[in-house]
């Protein structure tokens, strides 16, 4: 075989080989979302991926809080068995919690809890990318630059091995009539000489190769994440036509925090059997969709009584702002008296939600400039500032940016 592959081939073929493998490491963010998966299907309930606690608490960075893997291993497995061998740890943590306890997770595979392990390394703060909560993979997709690598190292590989393979027949048809063996032309000569004979080529493949160097460098500063018309498939196909527009019920009747916290929230599914219990079929998707309304809620339609524990509906965030930045519905949808459309689109004419507006800073300070203050006449808080304001901006209308809604710390923690 060695015929096939002068050394200095096997040392250029060596290099393509590393690069395609560095490339292919880059897939083992397949691996890395399948622990996610598991984490969503069985941590994601009680335990959020950033800061804020859930019912257990939040795990951002938590792999540095804890004693050891090996612990988290034995915690994840049992955490009871782990508190009632004494360990000071897990009993300072069950005490934070009130004496909340967390399930075992027996039935999870060693490699399956091996990879949450892991996972939890990943939850180090982020700053500046569109991930908060458990629903940060979702935005992800394939590197390209790793995948156009990868397709390039193959073909490099491929093209190779035919030219090892074309030079050893010749060789062997060469040595068959007589003819002296033909020395091999290294590929770095080849691709001289090539490079020599297609100058132009050249240029503008280097142009294209230095374009895409510098717009991924753009992309990669300017990706603080704008996901305008960012539209996931939900597991559930719920359609806010349907329910807010055709049959108006009111949004705050299903995201009740709207106008009483900093979160709408998704409402649970028992809010969904208020109507679902009597509701089996839809005009769209007949029994389908609300089929798993009744496997989420654990109802028996045939029996018409609940005969299993409920399990939440995985819904895909849509609408995400980065972690460090504070935003209150209450503070926007009651005293800023702002529609919901103002930011969320007509969603009555929408069967999926999907983000209508760019979410980006510049995007909050727009409106701020522009948008009067409405709750601020009749608003007993507002009432001393008001009279201020009036007397400084004589006549002019008093825009959010005037009552200090474009300094730094308003928006930023
Ligand atoms: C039913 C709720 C619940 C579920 C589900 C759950 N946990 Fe927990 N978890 C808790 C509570 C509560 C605590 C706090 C300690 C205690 O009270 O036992 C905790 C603590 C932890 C801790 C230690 C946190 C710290 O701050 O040191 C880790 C790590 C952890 N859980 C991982 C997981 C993983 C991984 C899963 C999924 C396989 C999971 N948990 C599922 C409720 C839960
Ligand atoms: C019958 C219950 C129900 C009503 C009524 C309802 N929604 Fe929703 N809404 C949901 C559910 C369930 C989801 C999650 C699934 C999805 O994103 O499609 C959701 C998602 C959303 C989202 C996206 C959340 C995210 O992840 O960013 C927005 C925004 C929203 N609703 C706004 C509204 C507005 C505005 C109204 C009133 C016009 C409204 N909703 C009425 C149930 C409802
Ligand atoms: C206030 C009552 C009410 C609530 C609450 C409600 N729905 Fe509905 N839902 C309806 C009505 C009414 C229909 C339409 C039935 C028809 O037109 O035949 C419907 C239809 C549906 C359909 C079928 C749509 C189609 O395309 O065929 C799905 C799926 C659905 N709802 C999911 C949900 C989910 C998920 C929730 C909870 C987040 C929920 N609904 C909450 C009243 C409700
Ligand atoms: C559609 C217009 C609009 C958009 C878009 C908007 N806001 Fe506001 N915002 C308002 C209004 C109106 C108020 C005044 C509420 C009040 O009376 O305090 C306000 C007030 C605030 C305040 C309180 C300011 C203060 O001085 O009390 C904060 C913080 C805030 N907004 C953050 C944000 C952030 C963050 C975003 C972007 C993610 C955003 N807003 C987008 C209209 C908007
Ligand atoms: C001034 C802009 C603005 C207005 C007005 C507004 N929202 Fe939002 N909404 C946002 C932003 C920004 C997010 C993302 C918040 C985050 O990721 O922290 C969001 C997120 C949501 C979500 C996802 C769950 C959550 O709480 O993060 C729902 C549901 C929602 N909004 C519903 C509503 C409803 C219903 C109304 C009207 C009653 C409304 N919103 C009014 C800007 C707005
Ligand atoms: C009205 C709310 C608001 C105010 C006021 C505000 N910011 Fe921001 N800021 C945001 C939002 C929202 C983002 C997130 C943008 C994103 O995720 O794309 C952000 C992002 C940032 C970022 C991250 C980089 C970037 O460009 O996205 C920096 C740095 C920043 N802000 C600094 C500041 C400074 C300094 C001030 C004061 C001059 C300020 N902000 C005032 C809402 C605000």
């Amino acid at each position: 075989m060695n015929t096939i592959f002068n050394s200095a081939q096997r040392r250029f073929l060596s290099i393509i080989y590393l690069l395609f493998l560095s490339s292919l490491l880059n897939l083992n963010s397949a691996s890395a979302q399948d622990a996610e998966k598991t984490f969503k299907l069985y941590c994601g309930v009680c335990h959020s991926t950033g800061a804020n606690k859930l019912v257990g608490p939040g795990l951002e960075g938590v792999s540095k809080r804890v004693p050891s893997d090996a612990w988290m291993t034995k915690w994840i497995k049992n955490s009871q068995e782990v508190i009632q061998s004494g360990d000071v740890y897990g009993k300072k943590i069950l005490k934070e919690n009130n004496g909340v306890g967390m399930p075992p997770f027996v039935f999870l595979k060693d490699e399956d809890i091996a990879s949450l392990v892991t996972f939890t390394k990943t939850l180090t703060k982020k700053e500046g990318t569109a991930s908060k909560g458990t629903d940060t993979g979702s935005k992800k997709g394939v590197n390209p630059i790793a995948l156009l690598l990868g397709i390039i190292a193959v073909l490099i590989i491929i093209i190779g091995v035919l030219r090892g393979i074309k030079h050893s027949l010749k060789n062997i048809q060469n040595e068959k009539q007589g003819i002296p063996k033909e020395e091999a032309v290294g590929p770095w000569k080849e691709v001289k000489m090539w490079i020599g004979l297609h100058k132009r080529i050249t240029a503008v493949l280097i142009l294209f190769f230095i374009g895409g160097l510098l717009s991924a460098c753009w992309y990669a500063l300017m990706g603080i994440g704008v996901y305008t018309g960012y539209q996931p498939s939900q597991p559930l196909s719920f359609s806010h036509k349907i329910h807010a527009g055709a049959n108006a019920i009111n949004c705050v009747y299903c995201h009740s925090g709207a106008e009483k916290s900093k979160t709408a929230g998704l409402p649970s599914v028992s809010i969904c059997m208020n109507c679902h219990k009597g509701i089996s079929k839809g005009p769209i998707t007949g029994t389908v969709e609300i089929a798993k309304i009744y496997d989420a809620a654990g109802w028996d339609p045939n029996l018409g009584a609940y005969t299993k524990p409920q399990k939440p509906v995985q819904w895909v965030k849509v609408n995400v702002l980065a972690d460090f930045v504070f935003f209150s519905h209450q503070l926007h949808v009651v005293i800023g008296k702002q529609a919901c459309a103002a930011c969320h689109g007509d969603l009555k004419t929408m069967d999926a939600v999907k983000q209508v507006q760019p979410l980006t800073m510049v995007w909050c300070i727009n409106c701020h400039r522009t948008t009067e203050v409405p709750g601020i006449k009749d608003n007993p808080y507002y009432e001393s500032l008001h009279k201020k304001l009036a007397e400084k901006y004589k006549g002019q209308p008093i825009t959010v940016d005037k009552i200090g809604g474009i300094e730094c710390g308003k928006c930023h923690y």
